[in-house]
């Protein structure tokens, strides 16, 4: 643990920057009775901007539990989660839609394109289902498939691509609206070690020159080491900022 923990980049200050995430002390909960099970135990975490942050711990831990509630793709049970000054815990479904579309990227380890549409159709979707976007879909999606080396794929269907360019096409996706925040859960988990560097390289880009703020659920020690810092779950609970920096120290 004591060197899983020693991956802070040299030079990056947790908390320098104005959080892009702040989650206070969530819980979640599945089942009723006797059949229910605690899977977020009062989770604590801030997240800078334009941080790339790595989240890792045991199958189980409860890594997925934790990104689908801080991206407000799944509810929490208590505790707030605030994403840009707005408590998304509080939101109706109507603008919780709004801010996932808006101001969140995901990307899943298993890509989870429309199969039916083509690359160009995945990635204009999110600027069509924003009806206030400021973006030409068509224009958009073409940029985005350019930017992630894919310009010759735009009329291929998920089927048709091999999976390091489907999942290139989920970056270009999860950018469409140009969110503040990326979230991949094991986003090269399907992936061999290739595509898996590609995609990787692709994500790390990004932050570079756009300055994303990115999440990744990570089993990989590798993909761990090239992000800003790394957290630890388990069993429903986190070492936050604090206690890292503490274990780093004495671990030294
Ligand atoms: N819908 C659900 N109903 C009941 N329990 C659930 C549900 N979803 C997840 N769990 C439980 O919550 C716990 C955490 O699951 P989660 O998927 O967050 O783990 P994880 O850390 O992402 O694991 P892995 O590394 O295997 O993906 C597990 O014990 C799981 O069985
Ligand atoms: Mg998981």
């Amino acid at each position: 643990m004591a060197t899983a923990l020693n991956i802070y980049a040299a030079g990056f200050v947790p908390g320098a920057a104005p959080a892009a995430i702040e989650v206070h002390q969530i819980t979640k909960e599945y089942g009723e009775g006797d059949s229910r099970v605690q899977v977020l135990k009062g989770v604590d975490l801030t997240i800078a901007r334009g941080e790339m942050l790595a989240i890792m711990g045991p199958s189980g831990s409860g890594k997925s539990t934790l990104l689908g509630a801080i991206s407000g793709l799944d509810t929490v049970t208590s505790g707030q989660v605030i994403i840009n000054g707005t408590d998304i815990t509080r939101l109706g479904e109507n603008a919780l839609a709004r801010v996932r579309n808006r101001n969140i990227g995901f990307v899943f380890q298993t890509f989870n394109l429309i199969s039916t549409l083509t690359a160009q159709e995945n990635v204009e979707l999110p600027v069509l289902l924003d009806r206030k976007s400021s973006f030409n879909p068509s224009k958009r999606a073409q940029e985005l498939l350019d930017l992630v080396g894919l310009s010759h794929r735009r009329k291929h269907r998920p089927g048709q691509m091999s999976g390091g360019e489907q999942q290139r096409v989920a970056i270009a996706r999860a950018l469409a609206n140009d969110p503040e925040v990326i979230f991949g859960d094991e986003p090269t988990g399907n992936l061999d070690s290739t595509n898996g560097e590609a995609v990787m390289q692709l994500l790390t880009d990004l932050k570079e020159e756009t300055g994303k703020t990115l999440v990744l659920v990570t089993h990989d020690p590798r993909i761990a080491a090239q992000c800003d810092r790394a957290v630890y779950m388990h069993d429903g609970r986190f070492l936050d900022d604090a206690d890292v920096q503490q274990s780093m120290r004495s671990s030294r």
